[in-house]
């Protein structure tokens, strides 16, 4: 893996926090990385002794008892463990991240069977946090975390990686327009797609949740053009969870009973949750919600602002929601989708099936084999209603595109967002 990562070391030094010469020590501290002391450490997995056989001074690409090898022996007696699968995290100093890294290396996500490596990118002001994630992963003796690794260069956080989930983010500052977010953040993913366009596995799966998200993985994609754009994903996964939420209060139901629900378009206020094809106990959502207005004023607008809703309760955004979202997002592309069932994910539209414009990231009906692949369902019901809205949520990203045309190789910007439309956090 070739990492230049801070080693972290239990008996080094204390780092004085909060100056701008300590900051910058700590990071000089990742391109040349301490070396831990030397340690035996021993772990003890399901009864199977897994002792360190190798010195820590062999491995430059981790972090504290992370640099003691997982003994081999300890994998041939459960023999069912399955190859390392290394996952990318961004924004891994942040509050989403909080939540659904220890999901993940809890094998609730890959499964109980699949070791991980986290690879932890932060920024240079997050990096003292960063240090204290990857120490309460330490903490956690999680059995199926294999390594951890943190860093602020995606050069190297990215190498061989096989899923990379895009989490850090600018917010939207006061006063800032839509334009200069899609340029602030469209420059961040520009530079990520191009890190994991050079460094990352062929085959990586990238999931983008910084907002805008469907804009921010169409400038990603563009930018890594030996990744297929498929491999591409923007996190509409959160939105479908809400909507299910909501048809299941409406019909008095358990939220289990509701399936079919695909949302349309962006991860915007123009997202289209569809009550057309959704179903409450195999039953199309209209034949058991007889409130028409209801599904198509409240149902809809609910869907659509609850983020901003929540931002005002919490005063920040939803973040265990997201992460758990998240997993859903990455079990539905590595689990078989039950049978007559789909997940929405915001995907490269062309070759759609649909007529929905090609070449931008829409939110899709999506279907798996459990390969980390996926195709689009076929076969959905479209009327004027949904049509219509499905239009305006493209209309909103074609404008978005063009906004960010000099990050997709697309020429020159041109920003005329035809109204002011926002996340659903900004309202
Ligand atoms: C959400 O949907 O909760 C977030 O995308 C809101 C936001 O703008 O952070």
């Amino acid at each position: 893996m070739g990492l230049s990562t801070a080693a972290y070391s239990p008996a080094g030094s204390p780092t004085p926090l909060g100056t701008a010469t300590a900051r910058r020590r700590s990071v000089h501290q990742f391109l040349r990385p301490r070396r831990p002391l030397l340690a035996t450490v021993r772990c003890s997995v399901d009864g199977a002794a897994a002792v360190a056989t190798e010195t820590p001074a062999s491995r430059k690409d981790c972090f504290g008892v992370f640099c003691n090898i997982y003994d081999l022996k300890a994998e041939d007696t459960t023999k069912s463990w399955k190859k390392l699968v290394n996952i990318a995290v961004s924004g891994a100093a942040g509050m989403i991240s909080n939540h659904l890294l220890f999901k993940l290396a809890s094998g609730e996500v890959f499964g109980q069977d699949q070791p991980i490596a986290l690879k932890l990118l932060g920024s240079e002001r997050s990096f003292q946090a960063l240090e204290g994630v990857a120490m309460e992963l330490e903490d956690s003796l999680y059995p199926l975390l294999r390594e951890v690794s943190i860093g602020i260069d995606p050069y190297e956080v990215f190498q061989d990686v096989d899923w990379a989930l895009l989490i850090g983010a600018k917010p939207r500052g006061p006063g800032m327009e839509r334009a200069a977010l899609l340029d602030i953040n469209g420059q961040i993913f520009a530079d990520q797609g191009k890190a994991l366009n050079a460094v990352a596995s062929q085959n990586v799966k990238v999931l983008v949740v910084g907002n805008p998200c469907n804009t921010n993985a169409l400038i990603c994609l563009k930018n890594a053009p030996n990744i297929p754009a498929k491999n591409f994903h923007a996190l509409t996964r959160l939105d479908e969870n809400r909507a299910k939420c909501q048809l299941a209060l409406k019909a008095g139901v358990f939220y289990d009973k509701v399936s079919n629900v695909t949302i349309w378009g962006n991860h915007s206020t123009t997202q289209v949750p569809d009550f057309l094809n959704a179903k409450i106990d195999g039953r199309l959502v209209k034949d058991v919600i007889k409130d028409t207005k209801w599904l198509e004023e409240e149902f809809t607008m609910t869907v659509q602002k609850r983020g901003g809703v929540l931002i005002q309760k919490w005063g920040r955004s939803s973040a265990a929601s997201t992460a758990v979202s998240i997993v859903d997002a990455i079990r539905s592309l590595v689990t078989p989708t039950p049978e007559g069932d789909w997940f929405s994910s915001g995907v490269y539209t062309t070759g759609n099936p649909y007529g929905i414009a090609e070449d931008i990231v829409f939110s899709m009906p999506c279907r798996s084999k459990g390969d980390g692949d996926y195709e689009l369902v076929s076969d959905v019901l479209m009327d004027d209603f949904l049509w219509e809205r499905i239009k305006k949520s493209e209309a909103e990203l074609l404008a978005e595109k063009k906004c960010v045309a000099h990050l997709t190789g697309e020429g020159n910007a041109f920003c005329d967002l035809p109204e002011d439309t926002m996340l659903p956090g900004e309202m």
